[in-house]
Parts: C-alpha cells; structure tokens; sequence
C-alpha cells in the first residue's frame, strides 16, 4: 500500500512502506517486533521494561556497546595495522559515561576520553586504570589538574598556555612527570557531509597550527612533562573522511617540523564519526573512514619520509549512539490542521528534559509504536514532549501509524548519545533512569531521579 505524502513532510522523510518497521541503521542490532507486535529490545519487551522502570526510560543494548566497542576498535587497529603501525582507540565519555559504560568499553580494549573532574571520578569509580585515561578541556583548573597528576592519568591533552603553566607548577610540586598531548586547531571544522577549512578556525580549543612549535618547545623544556605529541579534533557527526584528510594532513606539516628537535611518537585525530539518526542517513562505515583515515596519515608520512606515528582515535557517538532507545508513553494527541493539511502532535511523558538535541540543534530522530503494531494510513506527526515551550520537540517529523492513541508505547532510536548527558530538570521533570538490557534481563544502571531529589536542593523545603 503506497499513501501519500503530507506536504509539510521535508524532502528527506518519505511515506514508509510499513509504518510500523524497524530500520536497522538506527536501531540496536538485537530490535526486533515479537508475534504480538511489541518491539523487543536485548530480549526484553518494552512492555515489561515500562511496567517495572516506568516511562519515559532510557533503555542501553549492552551487547550494542560492547560489540560496537570491539568494532572500532578493530576497524582502527586492522587499518594502523596495514601501515605497519598501532591505533587505540578512546571512548569518548561525553557521549554517555556512567560506570557500567566504563566497564563495557575498557573490557573491550578501549581507553576512555574524560573532559572535566567530573568524567574523571566517573571513571575512576568504575575502576578504570587511571593510565588508560586521556584528560580533555580548554580550561582545567589547577584542581583538576592536580587530581589528575596524582592519579596517574595516562595523557593530559594541552589546551593552552596557561595549562602548561599550571602543569608545570604541579609536576614540580608533587615530583612527576605527566605525558601530554598539544591539542592543535588545524583550521578545519567538518559537520556531517561537509567541511569546511580556513587558516584559522574561530573557536576555542587548541592552539592555532602557527602557535604551537612554541607551545612544545616549552613543554619540551619543562622536567615534569613528556611531549608525546598532537592532538586535533574537528567536529561531531561527520559522515566522510575529506575533512578528516584535509585536517591531517595540515597536522602532518606541523608533526614533521616538531621532529627536528625530538621525538614525536604519537597523533590523536580525535573522534567525531557520524551515525544515522534517521532513515535518510547514511554515514560511511566505520572501518571504511578508518582505513582511509589511516592511509593519508601513512601516505603523508611516506611522503615526508617520517615513520607513521603511534595513533588514537576518539568516538563517542559511533560506540553508544545507536544502542540507546527512549521509551515514552503517549500523553495526549492533537491534529493541527495546517492549510494543505494536517499535523498530528504526539505528546510524550518527557521532552527536552530527556532529549535537549532537536531544540539544541535541529538534530532529526524517528520514532515508532513499541507497545504494539500500529494501523491505518500513516500521519505526518511531530513528537513533543510536556514542557511549558514550543520548542520542546523530540522528534521534528515522522510518519506514524494513524491510530497511535494515548497510552501507546514510543520509542525514539539512536538516543545513546548525548541525550542523557545533556539532560535536564527543566520545569522540575526528573531526569529518567538507565536501564542495560542484555540476553534478555535489564537492570538499573543510573537511577532515575525522583521528586524528592529535586526537593532535596531547595534550601527552603522544611523551613
Ligand atoms: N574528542 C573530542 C576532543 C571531542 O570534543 C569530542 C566531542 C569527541 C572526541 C567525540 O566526538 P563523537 O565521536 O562523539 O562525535 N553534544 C553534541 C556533540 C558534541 C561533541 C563534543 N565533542 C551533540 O549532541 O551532537
């Protein structure tokens, strides 16, 4: 059965076949629909995950993440590999850290990338190896860095000249001596299909590629550090490799000058490999950005005539993005008839509290029934949630089966990525919990926060 499309539908989103299918880009590999109907997600029914966590609930696909872990880490290795050199890959903490993710990723062989005190203690409490750490941010305090030091975290990514200072002072004190990267700004930034490269990139981190044979030529000077090498990253959700290329190869000029006055054993190009949020996404395959990655790298190097550096790589959204699925339950339903049509707005028991990237970004999701297979023709709706603004919208456009009905099940894929981390209590909503299923069994990773919670920082309450 073909129905029409809505006009108010971007060019993107087409009428599906069946509005009930899960599309396995943005769905863990473990979804499926039971005889009923209901979507099973690491062998679980949504229905039960709801009836024993309640709604909205953020549900991770453990074996997603581990096998997803395993893949990257594999894709980078196998393609250093074929250039006669070594790849490690940190997981990008930023994109979901909490200590069950920790534990998944360094079981697989994954260092982890944390970016405040924060993230650090995260994964120090999950009991990660301090030396497997790489520690990220354009403005440590000396507190931070301190903690740093003294735990023995591997790398201390460089962002400014006033770190080197701090670091300087700290190595002193506490008679260490702390590995660091020097994250540059290659002047490319990439966002999805496109990239764009300047002299100068006009954002905060890193040292400008001009300013940096300073930076190392102090930190070479300084007893407590070890200059291990360059750093760079050039953005999120990137689907090819031309920016990656373009950016490496300027680092590239820079990595063979700092050779001149010593060694230079390592390159870290960051992370920022996209994932398909939608149907109409369709980044490149991870060990295919990796060996094209890598064979500039080593294609530059012959070039050069220098040896190819030890390399690491820092994904976040590749290992989590897709293992994670939000669960709602349907609130209210209301038809907004527009002049060439109608669009239906699905209210969900959460929002832009859970899920702040469409208002953030425009960032698109898709949605389906989860409790059961819906029928009828297919809607052009919009998922919103129950905050007090308009914007407050989960996801932008979608077709959904005509009869979905208040009290349906709703499942948002592609959520394991920055959605949790940038979650909120926005009008008092608490944050859901985090729940793992795996081989058919789930359990509470983070908690979900109660009313009590919220209470429990209002100085007032009791007085
Ligand atoms: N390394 C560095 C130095 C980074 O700044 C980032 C992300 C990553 C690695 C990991 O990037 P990934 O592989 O996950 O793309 N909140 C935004 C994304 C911000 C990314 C910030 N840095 C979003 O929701 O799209």
């Amino acid at each position: 059965m073909h129905y029409p499309a809505s006009s108010y539908a971007p060019d993107w989103l087409t009428v599906p076949e069946d509005a009930n299918d899960l599309v396995a880009s943005v769905w863990p590999a473990s979804a499926r629909r039971d005889e009923e109907g209901q979507v099973i997600i690491g062998g679980i029914g949504v229905g039960e995950l709801a009836r024993t966590y309640g709604t909205p609930l953020l549900v991770i696909d453990e074996g997603e993440v581990r096998a997803r872990a395993a893949a990257v880490r594999d894709a980078f290795a196998a393609a250093a590999r074929a250039h006669g050199s070594t790849a490690r890959v940190y997981y990008a903490g930023k994109a979901l850290l909490n200590t069950a993710i920790v534990r998944w990723v360094t079981e697989a062989g994954l260092n982890v990338d944390v970016c405040t005190g924060g993230e650090l203690e995260v994964a120090l409490a999950a009991g990660a190896d301090a030396g497997i750490l790489g520690f990220h941010g354009n403005n440590k305090s000396s507190t931070e860095l301190e903690r740093a030091v003294e735990v023995g975290v591997g790398t201390i990514i460089v962002d400014s000249e006033i770190e080197i200072e701090r670091l300087t002072a700290i190595t002193a004190r506490l008679g260490r001596t702390q590995r660091v990267l020097l994250r540059v700004n290659s002047g490319v930034h990439a966002e999805t299909h496109d990239f764009l490269a300047t002299a100068h990139e006009d954002q905060k981190f890193g040292f400008p590629l001009g300013d940096a044979p300073a930076a190392v030529a102090r930190i070479r000077e300084v007893p407590g550090l070890e200059f291990a090498g360059l750093h760079c990253h050039i953005g999120s959700q990137i689907f090819g490799a031309a920016g990656f290329r373009e950016s490496a190869s300027r680092v590239l000029d820079l990595h063979e000058l700092l050779l001149a006055d010593g060694d230079v054993p390592q390159l870290n190009l960051g992370g920022g490999f996209g994932i398909a949020y939608t149907r109409a996404d369709h980044p490149t395959p991870i060990a295919e950005l990796a060996s094209d990655i890598v064979a500039v790298v080593a294609e530059g190097c012959a070039a050069r005539g220098i040896p190819v550096p030890a390399l690491s790589f820092e994904p976040g959204r590749a290992v989590v993005g897709t293992a994670g699925v939000t669960v709602y339950e349907v609130g209210t339903i209301k038809d907004v008839v527009l002049d060439a049509g109608i669009r239906r707005y699905v209210s969900v028991d959460g929002g832009m509290s859970d899920n702040p990237r469409s208002a953030l970004y425009g960032a698109q999701y898709s949605a389906r029934l989860a409790s059961r297979t819906g029928a009828g023709q297919p809607v052009l709706a919009r998922v919103v949630g129950k905050h007090c603004e308009s914007g407050d919208v989960v996801v932008d456009h979608e077709y959904l089966p005509g009869d979905v009905a208040p009290g349906d099940l709703l499942a948002v894929p592609a959520t394991g990525a920055y959605c949790a981390p940038l979650s909120s209590n926005y009008n008092h909503v608490p944050r859901p919990p985090v729940v793992a299923v795996a081989d058919g069994a789930s359990r509470v990773i983070v908690r979900g926060e109660t009313i009590a919670d919220l209470l429990a920082r209002d100085a007032g309450v009791g007085q």
